[in-house]
């Protein structure tokens, strides 16, 4: 049992599931942060190309987005995040079972934790954004559906971190708010990041929600059971991005079709040596990381020809070859600089760097972009 009694706040919530403001969630977990450990926020506080960052970015030039050309699909997902149908679900609650920490095989559980932890981080990264947006726009159609978007975040972020607190361990989200790197991405880069992450974040979470539904003895968690409404809260927020991109077709073609091409490329290799880091986690999950991605991929692809003008290849004999090729490096890489060797490090870099633009060479599909963008998720 906690003895510590969170203050109550401004709407009266006193758990991150019911706040309806990103603001409010944010106080919860001010509250909480005195009991978050040293170790965790250690981890989400590290910045290397494959763990979440924070972003910022021209907070004017977003602000100034107009809507117009897409106000009627606009409107009909701004009041469907509104209505907030995942008001009050990101709470434990008797579905939630007991969950046997320390007779966890102790590889599993640290690379749980360690999933746990980035998850948390990744959630968190969005809804500073976010809230950032909401905080300097005055565009009310902007303001408005940054705010929604980061009331979800807060929520998402705020779960995990109550699954890690069972753990002890927990992350200190007001630390990492001051404390962080962010880095800087013009709007129309973090339209392409964002919206891939969105969209990949829905195919994830419903994977495997779908799997663990199949297979239900190797749901080794409870918050799995949480991941069909949490994937389309982030179905939303990736239709919301494609509606900003929408606005502009410049975004989506000419020499924009190659930035696009660099960040598909760069965010699914990025989840693939990620993921293939953490053998013991997909072992308990039944799920062999090879397929999971493939699977992913296949998701994303499709969902992202509602408004990208080209999908990747991923059925080409280099694909699955040069990611094998990246991860391969990439373990070598870590092990390099774990002992401290130089030349080991940089061959292992240049074959990272190798497989990466072989990747990126691989030539894509050509996709026509339909007329209304709106999709409802389906997986
Ligand atoms: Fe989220
Ligand atoms: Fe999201």
């Amino acid at each position: 049992m906690n003895a510590h009694t969170p203050k109550t706040h401004a709407s009266g919530a006193t758990h991150t599931a019911d706040a309806t403001t990103v603001e409010e969630g944010l106080a919860i977990q001010e509250e909480q942060a005195k009991f978050d450990s040293d170790t965790a926020t250690a981890v989400a506080m590290q910045n290397t190309l494959l763990t979440p960052r924070f972003y910022t970015t021209d907070f004017d030039e977003l602000d100034a987005v107009d809507v117009t050309p897409v106000r009627e699909d606009w409107d009909l997902l701004i009041a469907q995040m509104q209505a907030d149908p995942n008001k009050g679900h990101f709470r434990k609650t008797d579905d939630w079972d007991h969950v046997d920490w320390d007779g966890m095989e102790p590889g599993l559980r640290k690379e749980f934790i360690d999933f746990l932890i980035s998850s948390c981080t990744a959630e968190f990264s969005g809804c500073v954004l976010y809230k950032e947006m909401k905080r300097r726009g005055s565009n009310k159609d902007i303001t408005q559906l940054f705010q929604l978007m980061a009331r979800d975040e807060a929520r998402h972020a705020g779960f995990i971190n109550d699954a890690l607190r069972e753990a002890g361990v927990a992350v200190n989200l007001g630390f990492l708010t001051q404390k962080k790197k962010y880095t800087y991405f013009r709007p129309k880069f973090i339209y392409y990041a964002t919206y891939l992450s969105e969209k990949i974040g829905y195919a994830r979470y419903i994977t495997i929600f779908r799997h663990l539904e199949a297979h239900p003895e190797h749901r080794f968690h409870p918050i799995f059971k949480w991941f069909r409404e949490w994937c389309n809260d982030e179905f939303s927020h990736g239709e919301a991005f494609a509606l900003l991109m929408k606005t502009d077709p410049k975004l989506t073609s000419g020499v924009n079709a190659y930035w696009i091409k660099f960040f598909l490329t760069a965010v699914y290799a990025t989840m693939y040596v990620r993921d293939h880091q953490r053998p013991a986690f997909h072992a308990a999950l039944g799920v062999d990381p090879d397929w999971y991605a493939h699977e992913v991929f296949t998701k994303t692809s499709k969902l992202s020809q509602q408004i990208f003008p080209l999908t990747l290849d991923i059925d080409h004999p280099r694909w699955q070859r040069e990611l094998v090729a990246l991860q391969k490096a990439n373990a070598d890489l870590a092990l390099a600089v774990q002992r401290k060797q130089t030349l080991k490090k940089w061959g292992a870099q240049a074959r990272a760097a190798r497989a990466f633009v072989s990747l990126l060479l691989i030539p894509s599909k050509a996709n026509k972009v339909p007329a209304s963008t709106r999709m409802e998720p389906v997986y």
